[in-house]
């Protein structure tokens, strides 16, 4: 047992959409999440630069002495090298794997499309772990370098023109191909959820990385003993590198509620 707080963190507020899931599945649990919105979008960086600043922002998080550090991230958990992120002295959990299982899992055709930032596309982080655990699947990426801007700016209701065109244009390539099943390769995109499904005609198995990874963090602090037994609600402390002005508004839409926790603005070292 362990009542110490989940530690989350994205780029900006994509990684909301695992809080979303884990304030499901965990009520109990207290979270402290960040978002390096100072610094977002990772995805158009450097490798080197995108370990920094992951680098930093689980700094933040220890500070905090949080129990399991989540990057809730797609471009952070497709570059962290693994020499790293199996060094942290506490559970650490990315989104790519989960996301990988469950796509195997799912996919009848064994052709799974990625949508991901230029940095997970290129770091072909999904295919290599598909074909790990199931070699036989063709795995066919995208890069989708607007969708980022288009969420952040909140562009996100189902009937927005710009979102719709943006996402159809991503999409072209991956229906030419067949796939059965696509991986919202970035925890920016579940909130485009309603616009991917349409587009495919509700005939593509959709993954949303912030389901999978939740369920992920809540098997590994089951088997290894560190779930809390607080029987009220945890409580969430969500941290940002920018200005909180605004914060609330886009947050709610991520989290499909509106934002209950404290909000400070933190300077990362
Ligand atoms: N949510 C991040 C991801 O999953 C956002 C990408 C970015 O910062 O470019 O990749």
């Amino acid at each position: 047992m362990d009542h110490r707080a989940i530690g989350v963190f994205d780029s900006g507020l994509g990684g909301l959409t695992v809080v979303k899931e884990l304030h499901k599945i965990l009520p109990n649990e207290n979270i402290v999440y960040l978002g390096d919105t100072g610094r977002v979008p990772y995805g158009s960086r450097s490798r080197e630069t995108i370990i920094k600043y992951a680098m930093e922002d689980i700094a933040f998080l220890k500070s905090r002495d949080v129990k399991m550090i989540v990057a809730a991230c797609g471009t952070v958990s497709s570059t962290l090298p693994r020499e790293i992120s199996d060094h942290l002295g506490v559970p650490y959990a990315d989104v790519v794997r989960p996301s990988a299982q469950e796509a195997c899992r799912l996919t009848k055709q064994g052709r799974v499309g990625v949508v991901g930032t230029s940095a997970s596309i290129r770091s072909n982080s999904y295919g290599r772990t598909i074909s790990s655990l199931r070699p036989e699947v063709q795995v066919f990426g995208n890069a989708c370098p607007l969708l980022v801007h288009v969420v952040e700016n909140g562009l996100v209701q189902p009937d927005n023109q710009i979102a719709r065109l943006s996402v159809e244009m991503y999409l072209k390539p991956l229906i030419e191909e067949k796939i059965d099943t696509l991986i919202l390769g970035c925890t920016h995109y579940p909130i485009l959820y309603d616009i991917f499904d349409d587009l495919l005609n509700h005939e593509v198995a959709l993954i949303d990385p912030g389901k999978c990874t939740a369920r992920y963090v809540k098997d590994v602090l089951t088997a290894q003993g560190m779930l809390s037994d607080r029987k009220e609600l945890g409580s969430t402390d969500y941290n940002v590198t920018d200005q909180v002005s605004g914060f609330e508004q886009t947050a709610s839409l991520f989290l499909g509620e509106p934002v209950n926790g404290s909000l400070n603005r933190v300077e990362l070292v």
